[in-house]
């Protein structure tokens, strides 16, 4: 079997609506198993290990970037909604143009659409900062014989990279984020690209929400997540609506940029029988296709405080997200019987 062949039989699981795990794990096995047959390179080193800090946040080394592709959740989740994404703006745009930000060494999430689109439909731009990783991927893209394909491969920031006006992408495809938005780059580089586009391009994710919530106390961790997790208040959004709200007239940069702070308040009343604070992470990836709580790495909840039994004062939560050398949502936490 060609490799064409082989990337498309690999990957059809991931399209089936059918959720079905065993399949879906095999699935991610046998795709992974190609991808390391092509690239034919042991990751297993100090260049490979290494993550690499920037001013805006980390970027994985290469051989947690390729491990991304076993969360099998995250992986079947993005490639169903880039899927949706492509089939929604196809028609009204030839080629279209999709900027691929972070791909790691095997542009995962986009390999199983290459050769289910022609060379005339779709054309690539490849961004990536971690140069090890950056190497394996253009070495991927020659033994994958894609000279007929459009494919810019883009070895930069992707905080800091300018779009030609006369070549904006359609779509922008991103997961460079950890749950609760913590150290890597996925904020400043939705910032810095979203900013410079007209606002119908598409970003995947389309939104990544931070919430408030609460671990139910004496639940044990085998049971269904509903029955331990309860998602109280949102804190923080990442999406083209609650980022770039319509009547904005001034474009910052990710260095102007600045969060505005939200406090929230939590009566004790509503915290009987739980006992922890979460940082909860969801993600819609495009559409319906979501990540929801405890899906996949990047929505596994964090916790963040005890909370004390027989609690007689309210919770008062501050918060702001910052970008710097490491990312997070700051947050304080107060007894309103201490203000
Ligand atoms: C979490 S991995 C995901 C890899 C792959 N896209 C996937 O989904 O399986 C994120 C990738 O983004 C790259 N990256 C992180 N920050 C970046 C930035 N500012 N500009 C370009 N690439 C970045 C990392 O080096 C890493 O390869």
């Amino acid at each position: 079997m060609n490799l064409k062949k082989e990337i498309i039989n690999a990957t059809s699981e991931y399209f089936e609506d059918n959720l079905d795990f065993l399949k879906l794990s095999n699935t991610s096995k046998k795709y992974k198993s190609i991808l390391e047959k092509i690239s034919d390179q042991n990751m297993d080193i100090e260049k490979g290990r290494n993550d690499i800090y920037f001013d805006n946040g980390k970027a994985l080394g290469t051989l947690w970037a390729a491990l991304c592709l076993d969360d099998i959740s995250r992986t079947r989740q993005f490639i169903r909604g880039i899927d949706k994404a492509i089939k929604d703006k196809i028609h009204s745009q030839k080629p279209l143009h999709i900027l691929y930000a972070g791909t790691g060494p095997y542009a995962t999430l986009i390999l199983p659409f290459i050769f289910r689109y022609s060379n005339q439909d779709i054309k690539y731009t490849f961004l990536e900062i971690n140069p090890f990783s950056f190497k394996m991927l253009q070495k991927l893209i020659l033994k994958l014989g894609l000279e007929d394909y459009d494919i810019t491969l883009v070895n930069e920031d992707a905080t800091k990279y300018q779009i030609d006006p006369k070549n904006e992408p359609d779509i922008i495809i991103s997961e460079t984020m950890q749950n609760a938005l913590v150290k890597e780059q996925q904020v400043p580089i939705f910032l810095n690209l979203m900013n410079q586009i007209k606002r119908d391009v598409i970003f995947i994710p389309e939104k990544i929400e931070l919430s408030i919530g609460f671990n139910k106390a004496g639940v044990s961790i085998e049971a269904p997540k509903e029955e331990r997790f309860h998602k109280e208040i949102a804190v923080f959004e990442v999406s083209k609506e609650a980022v770039f709200p319509l009547n904005q007239v001034k474009k910052q940069t990710v260095e102007e940029f600045s969060f505005e702070k939200k406090q929230i308040v939590i009566e004790n009343e509503k915290l009987k029988g739980f006992n922890h604070l979460l940082m909860i992470t969801e993600i819609q990836v495009y559409k319906d296709e979501k990540i929801k709580i405890n899906d996949s790495g990047l929505t596994t909840p964090i916790f963040i405080k005890d909370i004390p039994e027989n609690l007689k004062s309210s919770i008062v939560i501050d918060t702001q997200y910052q970008i710097s050398s490491e990312p997070k949502l700051d947050y304080k936490i107060t007894f309103s019987d201490t203000l």
